[in-house]
């Protein structure tokens, strides 16, 4: 399984794919492959032809005090990872490769990036629609898979493609958990093992949620809910808890489901995001 480390390279690789008629998917990363990634990596497997991940530690989705800096690189291992999973090329640019020192061209999706996480991350989002266009013109995916833990992310993908006509098919994968509900992310592993027992607080505090929804009560109710039980837990400190339309992260216009409960919350300086959607 090659590594690819320009561009050029991959391009060259995967005009050789199209000429033989595969199909291309791509499954972006920040790298640290795990449970979360492999089962992106399996379903792209499943689909398409030829299964790209790319490795990149994107520093235009990083403000200033995120976690850039110590955010996990292990190439050797995540490579092994990804040649066990059968991915067939592994694109892990340097930040030099991706962005020249005088670029400045970014992709700005609207609204949807306003609210949520966007709210509290400025110029992220941007960031993310910035490197996930130049990684789709880079590998031309016939599709590219991402997770539904990051649910806002997959949705500013979703609509910047429809708004851009970019040629690809996102696939949606649902998020994988530990045993205790946990979201599996990278930034597990900064948990001290008193964080990580207080950690599983915030599924369970969605799943409330999400049982009121269900039982008829209101966003607000359920915000509160949600809200109240991350409160009661003293080593989570609740960024925001959120009940809106999963189309537009708005107010919901009508009482009831299909409603998008999502949560960000801090253990330590770790920050811990998750949703669950209640349909209709
Ligand atoms: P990263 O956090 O590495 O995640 C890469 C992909 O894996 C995303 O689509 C994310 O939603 C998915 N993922 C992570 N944890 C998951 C879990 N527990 N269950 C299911 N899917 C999971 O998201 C990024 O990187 C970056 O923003 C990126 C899109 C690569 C752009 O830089």
């Amino acid at each position: 399984m090659p590594i690819a480390s320009r561009i050029d390279e991959v391009r060259s690789i995967v005009r050789r794919v199209r000429g033989n008629g595969d199909s291309v998917g791509l499954v972006p990363t920040m790298g640290a492959l795990h449970e979360g990634h492999s089962a992106l990596l399996r379903r792209a497997r499943q689909t398409d032809d030829f299964v790209v991940v790319s490795i990149f530690v994107n520093p235009t989705q990083f403000g200033p005090s995120d976690d850039f800096e110590k955010y996990p690189r292990q190439l050797e291992k995540d490579a092994a990872v990804a040649e066990e999973l059968g991915v067939d090329l592994v694109f892990a640019p340097t930040a030099e490769e991706m962005y020249s020192p005088d670029s400045c061209t970014y992709v700005e999706v609207g609204e949807l990036t306003e609210e949520l996480c966007g709210a509290f991350r400025p110029g992220h989002f941007r960031g993310v629609a910035t490197v996930v266009s130049k990684l789709f013109n880079i590998v031309s995916p016939d599709r590219a898979y991402f997770g539904q833990k990051d649910y806002q992310q997959l949705l500013v993908i979703e609509r910047m493609i429809r708004d851009l006509d970019m040629p690809v098919e996102i696939v949606a994968c649902p998020t994988v958990r530990e045993a205790d509900g946990l979201a599996i992310s990278s930034r597990n592993e900064y948990l001290t093992p008193e964080q990580r027992s207080a950690a599983p607080a915030i599924y369970q505090a969605l799943q409330k949620g999400a049982e009121a929804v269900r039982g008829g009560a209101s966003a607000k109710e359920a915000e509160a809910m949600v809200a109240a039980h991350i409160e009661n837990e003293p080593l989570l400190e609740l960024q925001y808890a959120r009940a809106v339309d999963p189309h537009t992260l708005a107010e919901p216009g009508s009482a009831g489901p299909p409603i998008l409960l999502a949560v960000a919350a801090f253990a330590g300086d770790t920050r811990l995001i998750d949703n669950i959607v209640v349909e209709e």
